[in-house]
């Protein structure tokens, strides 16, 4: 098997112009088909609450839960980088509870390093986790944290802002940012001046690599999805046609035949 992929290995990425696949986890059969897949790396995201809790947005996450999915993703990652997203409140209080719970991720569920929402307003908070070896990916623009601040999920167009938010979680620390809900231009221009790769979702086709959610990607979700995700497999449609055959042959004793029973 080849060796496990790292933060060092995305930034070679990045400079041979090689793009980065990313895609979120929570599970271990889902996780297992992505790394046999080759994504390079597995986000076990804190949109768990949405699109496996049923919840409407992330908040309700708790650190808990993150260290439960996250210990079942990195248990079926061979090869792809595994990444625990910290929830809602579990860096934000102080400096002291973000690192503990940084290091829970690291210490108790087997990820090689931890993702947060925000950019200048946190890079007190990367760089202390960075100067003790835990490895942060940032995650800057449309940050589904602050909903009720932003007035819902819109996409966020303060150029300036943008790029200076980028610009200071490079220089805090972080071995790469998450550009999400951004006009493309405007990544391309942060994906340009950054030394760190920048992995999309909904931020344009310039990025050094994309994350999908994969829930979203793969249709299991009921509900509306973003503009920017495409589907490539409809397994929710495929899952309820057979399940809905599975209990007409039940009725009609079709099932078990002969070859299904001893
Ligand atoms: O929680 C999540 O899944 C994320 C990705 C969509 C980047 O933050």
């Amino acid at each position: 098997m080849p060796a496990a992929i790292t933060s060092k290995k995305l930034l070679d990425m990045k400079k041979n112009g090689e793009k980065i696949v990313a895609l979120t986890a929570y599970d271990f059969p889902f996780a297992q088909m992505a790394d046999e897949a080759g994504i390079h790396l597995l986000l076990v995201g804190d949109s768990l609450g949405m699109v496996v809790q049923g919840e409407t947005n992330t908040l309700g996450v708790t650190m808990d839960q993150m260290i439960y999915h996250t210990r079942i993703v990195a248990k079926a990652a061979g090869t792809a980088m595994v990444i625990g997203d910290m929830p809602f409140m579990s860096y934000q209080t102080s400096l002291s509870e973000a690192l503990f719970n940084a290091g829970r991720f690291l210490k108790e569920s087997g990820a090689s390093g931890v993702k947060l929402e925000g950019g200048a307003a946190v890079c007190k908070t990367i760089r202390a986790m960075t100067e003790i070896g835990i490895p942060v990916m940032a995650h800057i623009g449309l940050t589904p944290q602050s909903v009720h601040q932003m007035g819902g999920y819109r996409v966020q167009r303060d150029r300036d802002r943008l790029l200076e938010d980028a610009r200071k979680v490079e220089e805090a620390g972080s071995f790469s940012v998450v550009l999400e809900g951004i006009p493309a231009d405007i990544s391309e221009e942060i994906t340009r001046s950054l030394a760190i790769p920048t992995i999309g979702i909904g931020a344009g086709a310039a990025c050094d690599g994309q994350i999908l959610v994969m829930h979203d990607m793969l249709g299991i979700n009921a509900g509306h999805v973003p503009k920017f995700v495409k589907k490539y497999a409809a397994l929710r449609q495929n899952a309820v046609e057979a399940l809905r055959t599975y209990a007409d042959e039940v009725q009609s004793v079709k099932f078990p035949d002969k070859e299904h029973s001893y």
